[in-house]
C-alpha cells in the first residue's frame, strides 16, 4: 500500500508549520517538522562545543543524534533526554541550523531520519526540500511562499506576543540573509520542486491557505 506525502516548503516564516500542523491533525496524518531536527543539530552543536563551521565534526555529531519527537497540539524534542523544545525556536538556533543545513555530508546523515517518518496513514512533511529530495515522490506538492516584510510582520508580532522584545528592521534583515543562504547553497536548495503548486500567503489568512491546500489534496 503506498502512503501518501504531503510536501509543503517554504521560505521561513511562511506558515509551513501552522498549516502543516494543522493538516496533519484534521486528516489524522504524521508529521514531519525537518526544520527542527537541524535545529535539534544545532543544539547538539552548540551544547558540545563542536566548531559550526567544521562540516566534518558536525556530520559526526549528527550521525550520532537520537532525538525523540512528541508531537500533540504542539510538538517536543528530547535531545539526549534533555527537553530542548524552547530552545529550538531562538533565533540563534535558526541561524545556526541554516548554516550547517548547507553541508552535504549533514545533509545526507539526516535523509533516512526524515524518510522514517513516512508511516501510514499518510504524512505531512514541512520544510525545504521535502518535495525536491527527501519525498520526491509525494502525491502532492506545496511550495508556500509570502514576501518577506510580512514574513518579518508575523515573527515580529509572534514574539511581541512571548513578552520578547524585537526590532523589526533587524528581523527582516535576518530573515532575507536567511532566504539567500538556503536558496544559494549547493546541496538540496530551497526551491519550487517539480509539479509544486505555489501558494503566496503574503494578504491570505491561515484558513484560507488552508482551505487551499485542502482543496489541493481532495
Ligand atoms: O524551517 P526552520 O526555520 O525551522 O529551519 C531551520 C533551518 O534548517 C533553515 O534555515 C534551513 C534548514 N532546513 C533545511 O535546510 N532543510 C529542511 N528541510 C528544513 C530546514
Amino acid at each position: 500500500m503506498t502512503i501518501p506525502v504531503l510536501t509543503i516548503d517554504g521560505p521561513s516564516g511562511a506558515g509551513k508549520g501552522t498549516i502543516s500542523r494543522a493538516i496533519a491533525q484534521k486528516l489524522g496524518w504524521h508529521y514531519l517538522d525537518s526544520g527542527s531536527i537541524y535545529r535539534s543539530l544545532a543544539i547538539a552543536v552548540l551544547n558540545r562545543g563542536t566548531d559550526i563551521q567544521n562540516a566534518a565534526a558536525v556530520a559526526a555529531v549528527a550521525t550520532g543524534l537520537v532525538l525523540e519527537f512528541e508531537c500533540g497540539e504542539t510538538l517536543s524534542v528530547t535531545l539526549d533526554g534533555l527537553d530542548i523544545t524552547t530552545q529550538l525556536g531562538l533565533e540563534e538556533t535558526g541561524r545556526v541550523a541554516s548554516t550547517i543545513a548547507a553541508y552535504p555530508d549533514v545533509r545526507a546523515v539526516l535523509l533516512q531520519k526524515q524518510k522514517d517518518f513516512k508511516q501510514s496513514p499518510g504524512l505531512v512533511a514541512d520544510g525545504r526540500d521535502m518535495g525536491s529530495v527527501v519525498f520526491p515522490d509525494a502525491a502532492v506538492k506545496v511550495y508556500l511562499t509570502a514576501s518577506a516584510e510580512a514574513r518579518a510582520l508575523r515573527r515580529y508580532k509572534q514574539l511581541k506576543e512571548k513578552g520578547i522584545d524585537a526590532i523589526l528592521t533587524q528581523i527582516t534583515q535576518d530573515i532575507e540573509e536567511r532566504d539567500r543562504r538556503d536558496q544559494e547553497r549547493a546541496s538540496a536548495p530551497l526551491m519550487v520542486a517539480e509539479g509544486a503548486f505555489y501558494i503566496d500567503s503574503s494578504v491570505m489568512t491561515v484558513d484560507e491557505v488552508m482551505n487551499e491546500v485542502l482543496r489541493l489534496i481532495h
